[in-house]
């Protein structure tokens, strides 16, 4: 018998009725005779049949869950009314553990720690092994495939990948979310968006993006805030305010369709959220004063428990409130200036607002900020000035606006919002291998 080729357990991987596959034990059924194991890859599942002496041979080295396997087999079709994951089934004829690959059992089996019940802390501290569960390998096979696809989204585009740094002198977003750190003999921080270095690349190398780790020093607990999180970012030149939205719309539906050519990672995300539909475009669009307008119509209170006016920041609870009542993705547009960044183009025609676009999704809120850039030098000092911010630091940004100023906006999403949103996770803790936010930075 020559050696059947090595095969991944994934459905299209696997070609010809005798194949060698490697893989863990996921799941085990015992039968007086036989002994039916689930193994699991990280590409598929795959039911296995011992039958008799390998069955045996299983339970006299008190194999378990976890345990790693090499087996050789026949690969058969599952009879009429049996389940198994593709509609198939391997009965073995034999198998074989290495030196090292038997999980430990008894109490120390993982199976035995993690448990329905078992406290979210305890779960994330336990990360390195919940991460072989169901949920979170769909949840991150969705996520690998979701920024393969903006990759290949922007370059149909004609967007540039860049890759500004992490280890900045200068805010963006807030002196409060700053992580500071020394730095040989000065002080810097943690990038908290890449957007401003972005801005300085459109005169080399045209409309660019990047997809880099953000850092924000969230001292709250909410499902939807991490500390280290990853940031798509994208920056456009020579473009109006209605072609960053138009763009916006354009890139997240295109992303979701390529993410859906992958039958695996279709199937992946309809197992996550069973109901889940490509949003209708256009997207709603909503104006900022039209928002308040409609949450003092619906008695949604703002953060003092008062009605809300102009001028409020709407809160993560009445957003999410508004969103789910409302149920498709909005473009909520048009935010008053006191509320938003300094870097932000004023509306001509009403200069109390800004030229901003959040992107709000069922579920979640925010996943997307974005806005047209102020391209006046005069107008950016005067921002500084607004704002407090001392402009020196920023002189290589300041500088943009002497040379050759341009009409020009982009936006940063949140990868771990955009998947909490996909893959209907209640918090975006679920939707990165392992989360960091206010009290946590292990394992
Ligand atoms: O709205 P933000 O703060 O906007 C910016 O940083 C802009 N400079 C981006 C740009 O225009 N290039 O952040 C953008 C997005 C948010 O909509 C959210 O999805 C995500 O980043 N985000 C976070 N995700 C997880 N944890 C946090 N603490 C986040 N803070 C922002
Ligand atoms: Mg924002």
């Amino acid at each position: 018998d020559t050696d059947p080729k090595k095969v991944k357990l994934g459905k299209d991987d696997v070609k010809g009725t005798r194949v060698r596959v490697f893989g863990r034990v996921h799941r085990e059924r015992k039968q007086k005779m036989n002994t039916f194991l689930t193994l699991k890859d990280g590409y598929g599942y795959m039911q296995v049949l011992l039958q008799g002496d390998l069955a045996k041979t299983y339970d006299i080295l008190t194999l378990t869950r976890e345990t790693s396997m090499e087996i050789l087999g026949e690969l058969k079709e599952v009879p009429e009314g049996a389940k198994a994951p593709n509609d198939r089934e391997l009965h073995a004829d034999y198998f074989k553990i290495h030196d090292g690959w038997k999980a430990a059992g008894g109490d120390d089996a993982i199976t035995n720690r993690v448990s329905k019940d078992t406290e979210h802390a305890t779960l994330l501290d336990l990360r390195h092994l919940t991460l072989r569960g169901e949920t979170a390998s769909k949840v991150m096979i969705v996520r690998d495939a979701v920024e393969y696809a903006f990759n290949q989204a922007y370059r149909e585009l004609r967007l540039r990948k860049v890759s500004p740094p992490a280890l900045v002198q200068t805010q963006v977003e807030g002196g409060a979310t700053l992580f500071k750190l020394p730095y040989y003999n000065e002080d810097a921080y943690l990038t908290q968006s890449s957007q401003l270095y972005l801005e300085t690349c459109l005169p080399s190398m045209g409309d660019v993006y990047c997809i880099e780790k953000s850092f924000r020093a969230e001292k709250s607990l909410t499902r939807r805030h991490l500390a280290e999180y990853t940031h798509i970012e994208a920056e456009l030149d020579f473009i109006t305010f209605p072609d960053l939205l138009d763009h916006l719309e354009q890139i997240m539906c295109r992303v979701i369709e390529i993410t859906m050519e992958d039958p695996v990672v279709k199937q992946s995300i309809l197992d996550l959220n069973p109901e889940f539909q490509m949003p209708e475009r256009p997207f709603k669009r909503m104006r900022y004063s039209e928002a308040i307008d409609w949450l003092i119509e619906h008695n949604i209170p703002n953060e003092d428990g008062e009605p809300h006016k102009f001028g409020d920041d709407i809160a993560e609870a009445a957003e999410r409130r508004m969103t789910d009542i409302i149920n498709r993705p909005i473009f909520l547009t048009h935010f008053p200036v006191e509320i938003k960044a300094f870097y932000m183009q004023k509306d001509k025609e009403d200069p109390r607002t800004t030229e901003s676009v959040d992107c709000l999704m069922p579920g979640v809120g925010e996943i997307v900020g974005g806005s047209m850039r102020m391209d006046n030098l005069e107008e950016l000092m005067a921002a500084f000035a607004r704002e407090k911010l001392d402009p020196a630091p920023y002189f290589w940004y300041t500088d943009q606006r002497k040379y050759g100023s341009s009409p020009h906006g982009g936006y940063g999403l949140g990868l771990e919002r955009f998947l909490a949103w996909l893959c209907k996770q209640h918090t975006v803790r679920d939707c990165c291998l392992y989360p960091r936010y206010f009290g946590r930075c292990k394992p």
